[in-house]
């Protein structure tokens, strides 16, 4: 006769962090971490919520979050738990210990002032039952460079090339003072640390340049890495990856690719993560030179105080359309919200709603970019087209909603 076994979640204590590390390590199909890697990871779980599922003395789950702020549309910062470092023991699944963690996280959370919480999921089929939605997808892109030149649009102004000792100094403050684009989020200092690995430490081909504008002002950085292509020497060539491109205006950003582009014997870039309506697919030469190897569902978002990311955000001029909510987690989202061009305020659950959504379909449709139309062609939307079609006018914001990076 199968035991029955008996969990305990609870918050993790500090000298439990490494085991918690190592758990979700497993989990995710890692090793234990390095005393190297160890030693640099401090500061990531010390401003960090984190909670570990126990059977006995065994730690067999983890999951924690991340505090930091996420872009809305019209640019207000709101507060977000970026929920991480997810993983159950394989001896562990399916016993509801995710669900428990979860569940404590969130409400954690909340109760801190964190409106909104946001992750990069593994696998798809696992969030949305906590609520969370696709509010964003991005795409991996290979940039030929040869074919990419001349790139149009660029804004004047000059590219330098930040020496080791400077990028901490310099970069953190460019990023915070320029990024706009709704789904993107502030960097805590560890994360930097972590971003920039490569170009901070070690000897490898890390490189962080700076855009600065004719009026001298710093506007822009981006941040890449290059590589000899291993293959006769008959037929040298580089390749280059590149992890950020972050300017002030869109302009900037196709100056950093200019400058990019422009270097000699690299033949293509690989980027992780880029926009869908990232400006250099149109600013290159030929079209074919930024050539799409992936797109994929990048920012999942669950709303954790509906009343106050909805006040938030900014919306577009049109009708007012009353939207019923659905939350099985935290009861005053449970309720009728009315959103307007002017902005959005609860009001009551005896008020007619034009639409009616669970949580997760907020959440995707949040940033506008997700069109409700969308989601109701799929059945996720209980109201008619034409209150749909208004929520669609209010909702819809550009640029499309992008983060760009990855915890
Ligand atoms: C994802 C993971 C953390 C889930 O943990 P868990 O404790 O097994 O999850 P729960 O028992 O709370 O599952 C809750 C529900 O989600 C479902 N579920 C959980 N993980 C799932 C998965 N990977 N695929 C499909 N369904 C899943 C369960 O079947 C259960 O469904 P039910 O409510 O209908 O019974 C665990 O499978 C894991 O560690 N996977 C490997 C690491 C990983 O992918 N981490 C996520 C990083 S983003």
């Amino acid at each position: 006769m199968a035991v029955e076994q008996v969990f305990e979640v609870r918050v993790t204590t500090p000298d439990e962090w490494r085991i918690a590390c190592d758990t979700m390590r497993a989990a995710l199909l890692s090793g234990p971490v390095s005393d190297e890697v160890w030693a640099k990871s401090g500061a990531g779980w010390e401003d960090h919520l984190s909670y570990t599922a126990w059977a006995g003395d065994r730690c067999v789950g983890h999951a924690g979050a991340f505090r930091f702020d996420t872009v809305v549309p019209g640019g207000a910062r709101v507060a977000t738990a970026g929920v991480t470092r997810v993983g159950v023991l394989p001896t562990a699944t399916r016993h509801g210990l995710l669900s428990r963690m979860m569940r404590d996280l969130l409400v954690a959370a909340r109760a801190e002032g964190r409106v909104l919480a946001s992750l990069r999921a593994s696998e798809a089929v696992i969030y949305r039952r906590f609520g969370f939605g696709v509010a964003a997808d991005s795409l991996s892109v290979r940039v030929d460079t040869r074919r990419a030149r001349p790139v149009t649009g660029a804004a004047p102004g000059s590219v330098r090339v930040l020496q080791r000792s400077e990028i901490l100094g310099v970069v953190p403050a460019i990023y915070d003072r320029v990024i706009s684009r709704p789904g993107a989020v502030t960097r805590p200092a560890f994360l930097w640390e972590r971003y920039l690995d490569d170009a901070l430490t070690g000897d490898k081909a890390g490189n962080v340049v700076v855009h600065t504008s004719v009026d001298g002002v710093d506007d822009g950085f981006a941040h890449y890495t290059v590589a000899w292509h291993e293959e006769p020497f008959i037929d040298t060539y580089g390749v280059g990856e590149v992890h950020d491109v972050f300017g002030a205006t869109p302009a900037v950003e196709l100056a950093l690719w200019e400058f990019l582009v422009g270097i000699d014997l690299i033949r293509h870039y690989d980027v992780e993560e880029r926009p869908l309506d990232d400006p250099m697919r149109l600013a290159v030469r030929d079209r074919r030179a930024c050539e799409t190897r992936q797109r994929f569902d990048e920012q999942w978002l669950r709303l954790l105080d509906v009343e106050s990311c909805l006040a938030a955000r900014t919306y577009r001029p049109g009708p007012s359309v009353t939207i019923a909510v659905q939350d099985p987690w935290f009861e005053d989202n449970d309720d009728v919200f009315e959103v307007g061009s002017h902005g959005a305020a609860r009001r009551g659950r005896s008020t007619p709603a034009d639409l009616t959504v669970e949580i997760d379909v907020l959440s995707a449709a949040y940033l506008g970019t997700v069109s409700w139309s969308e989601l109701a062609a799929v059945g996720r939307v209980a109201g008619d087209a034409e209150a749909v079609a208004r929520a669609d006018d209010l909702f819809a914001s550009r640029p499309l909603a992008w983060c760009g990076s990855f915890f």
